[in-house]
């Protein structure tokens, strides 16, 4: 049963099922330059389901969030080493955003990473990238780090990350 997670207009946030994905990759084709294996796909939504959301209008797929959790040195803490949620990809079909879709899916990935007992949430995005900068600074996210080169067309990335 699907279960829906948050309505924002006539628009619904769940969480995804295996039949979701080959929508999502072509979402994911249309928005970024960044692009991934099927098996990747996969693995996030084994590893993950918590906070691995599709955002629909009717029976159209308009966006999605994945995510993955691992451990590593804190963004927060000198020396702390933590549990960390890592947003991979978020994205929004051009023409259903401004419409608070965006954040919705980040506040609600925020949720499922939570209930994974994660401390901190981080993500890279191209410094360049106003719109996805403001929001994630909008929910509380903070730049912690600018990644040289980080993008393979040489762009730098913010590292912005959140403490829970
Ligand atoms: C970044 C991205 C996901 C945001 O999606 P979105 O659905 O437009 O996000 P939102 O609608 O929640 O927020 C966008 C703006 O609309 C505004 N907004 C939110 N709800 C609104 C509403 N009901 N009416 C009007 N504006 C609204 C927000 O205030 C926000 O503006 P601000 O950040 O200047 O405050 C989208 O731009 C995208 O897919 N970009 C391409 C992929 C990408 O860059 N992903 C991030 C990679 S790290």
């Amino acid at each position: 049963m699907q279960v829906i997670l948050r309505q924002i207009g006539d628009s619904i946030i769940r969480r995804v099922d295996s039949s979701d994905l080959i929508s999502i990759m072509e979402i994911n084709m249309k928005t970024l330059p960044e692009h991934y294996s099927d098996y990747f796909y996969e693995s996030l939504l084994a590893e993950l389901p918590e906070a691995f959301l599709v955002a629909q209008k009717g029976s159209t797929y308009i966006g999605y969030i994945m995510c993955k959790s691992e451990f590593g040195f804190s963004n927060f803490k000198k020396l702390g080493f933590v549990k960390k949620g890592h947003l991979v990809s978020v994205a929004v079909l051009e023409e259903f955003r401004n419409n608070g879709v965006g954040s919705a899916l980040v506040e609600e990935s925020i949720k499922g990473i939570q209930t994974k007992q994660c401390d901190e949430f981080y993500l890279e995005v191209r410094c360049s990238n106003n719109e996805a900068v403001k929001l994630y600074e909008r929910l509380g996210f903070i730049i912690k780090q600018r990644l040289r080169a980080y993008y393979r067309d040489g762009e730098d990335a913010y590292m912005m990350a959140i403490e829970f």
